[in-house]
């Protein structure tokens, strides 16, 4: 092939040729080779020579992964089916799944240039991992899908054909408008999602029918005039893009008939509705508290019960003396908080391993720190004529700001090692 038959190509990108066999111009390297070097010292839009330029796509698939190996190459061959005509690109983002994802769409990238990996070390999130993900593309229409094949890939050149016609921001695939299906769900699977349904209503407007849709197409500037308000906690994306900026979206549902897992298993687990409670909180308070700290809180107030009741069983039967009890309870009290902040309010980046027991080590510390801050301050409240109900209350509250801020830089924070 030519320069110029590649630059022919470029000029009309939905005439491309999309299976992976055909010449596709980003992987045409005689054209490459042969391509004149010109454009030296002149602006950066035209130092981008046609000649070597791989021509924009339109359309960017952004797949978040998590131990999907089984599923990526069918996903991108029916992609490649689904997408004929249209100039696209598959960016799977994938949490370093242990069945080595990442590796295989390695493996599918060198066949095809139009597929990519981001492989994010240390991380956990789906909604993240998609934020991520549209980031690190530049189409002008970007679409968010799982892996599985449970979204009908058929969708797309629809989606795409709505959101060219201009007007609407983003066009959702719907299990719940005329038409959809949610398919093999269990009555149970369906209630819950019926619920989470009405529940989002609080964030998101209540027309929208099917917000827990991980399925949608969206315009690059809509997305790109709310990322910065965006929680990207969890797995609800759609729900934090509806319920962040100030411009309402202007969307579309169309519906599909939600398929059976091609492969592997689903990772919802009791963890994501601890997740779906805090990017709701987040988006309702988040402006003035921040959503991990109510978790923080919550977590540390059933720290106190749990420090009362062991209390209760230690010093009652006269096992120990109050004072050492108290000091065995507050660290029983602090390993507790810090396992069950670990598993859920740090979930997205969770300590294993030997860094597990090197942030329970700086865990116990920030918090003896901050117990001798709440009894000193507490104090000094109370003998500065406060109330002692008032002194002790604000105590709490300064050393629980103090344990939540340095535990999440010195604890949870740092990625050395
Ligand atoms: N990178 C990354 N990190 N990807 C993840 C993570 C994670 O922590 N957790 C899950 N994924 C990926 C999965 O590999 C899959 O491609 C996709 O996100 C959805 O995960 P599933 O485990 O298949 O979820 P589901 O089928 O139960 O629920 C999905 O469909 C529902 C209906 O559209 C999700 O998209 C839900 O948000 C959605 O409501
Ligand atoms: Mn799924």
């Amino acid at each position: 092939m030519t320069p110029l038959q590649t630059a022919e190509l470029a000029s009309t990108p939905t005439d491309w040729p999309s299976t992976t066999t055909m010449v596709d111009p980003a992987t045409a390297d005689t054209a490459r080779i042969s391509a004149p070097v010109s454009a030296v010292g002149s602006t950066v839009a035209s130092a981008v020579n046609a000649d070597r330029a791989i021509p924009a796509r339109e359309l960017s698939i952004v797949v978040p992964t998590f131990n999907e190996s089984a599923n990526v190459g069918e996903l991108t061959r029916r992609l490649s089916e689904a997408l004929r005509g249209i100039a696209w690109e598959l960016v799977f983002v994938d949490d370093d799944s242990p069945d080595r994802t990442a590796e295989s769409v390695r493996r599918l990238a060198e066949q095809d240039a139009r597929v990519r990996v981001i492989q994010r070390i240390g991380r956990r999130g789906l909604s993240s991992a998609c934020v991520e993900g549209v980031l690190a593309t530049s189409a002008p229409f970007v679409a968010v899908m799982d892996a599985d094949l449970q979204h009908d890939e058929r969708l797309l050149p629809a989606m795409l054909q709505t959101l060219r016609r201009g007007g609407l921001d983003i066009a959702i695939g719907s299990r719940y408008v005329d038409g959809g299906q949610i398919g093999e769900w269990d009555e149970q699977r369906a209630t819950i999602s019926r619920l989470a349904t009405r529940v989002s209503h609080a964030v998101v407007p209540a027309a929208l029918k099917d917000p827990m849709s991980g399925f949608f197409m969206i315009r690059r500037e809509a997305f790109m005039d709310r990322v910065h308000s965006l929680s990207a906690l969890g797995f609800k994306i759609l729900v934090d893009l509806f319920a962040s900026g100030t411009q309402p979206l202007r969307f579309i549902e169309l519906p599909y008939a939600f398929r059976a897992r091609h492969a592997g298993q689903s990772k919802l687990d009791s963890h994501v509705a601890w997740d779906y409670g805090m990017l709701l909180i987040d988006k309702l308070i988040g402006r003035w508290i921040p959503a991990r700290f109510v978790s923080f809180g919550l977590i540390g107030s059933a720290g106190v019960i749990v420090h009362m009741a062991v209390l209760a069983a230690l010093f009652k039967p006269g096992f120990v003396s109050f004072q050492l009890g108290q000091a065995l309870v507050a660290a029983v009290a602090m390993v507790f908080n810090f396992f069950v902040n670990n598993l859920l309010t740090y979930r997205d980046q969770r300590l294993r391993g030997a860094r597990l027991l090197r942030g329970l080590a700086s865990f116990m510390l920030v918090c003896s720190v901050g117990a001798v801050a709440n009894v000193g301050v507490a104090q000094f409240l109370f003998s500065h004529e406060q109330g002692w109900v008032p002194a002790a209350l604000i105590g709490i509250v300064v050393a629980a700001v103090w344990n939540f801020a340095t535990s999440s830089f010195y604890t949870w924070g740092r990625r050395s090692g």
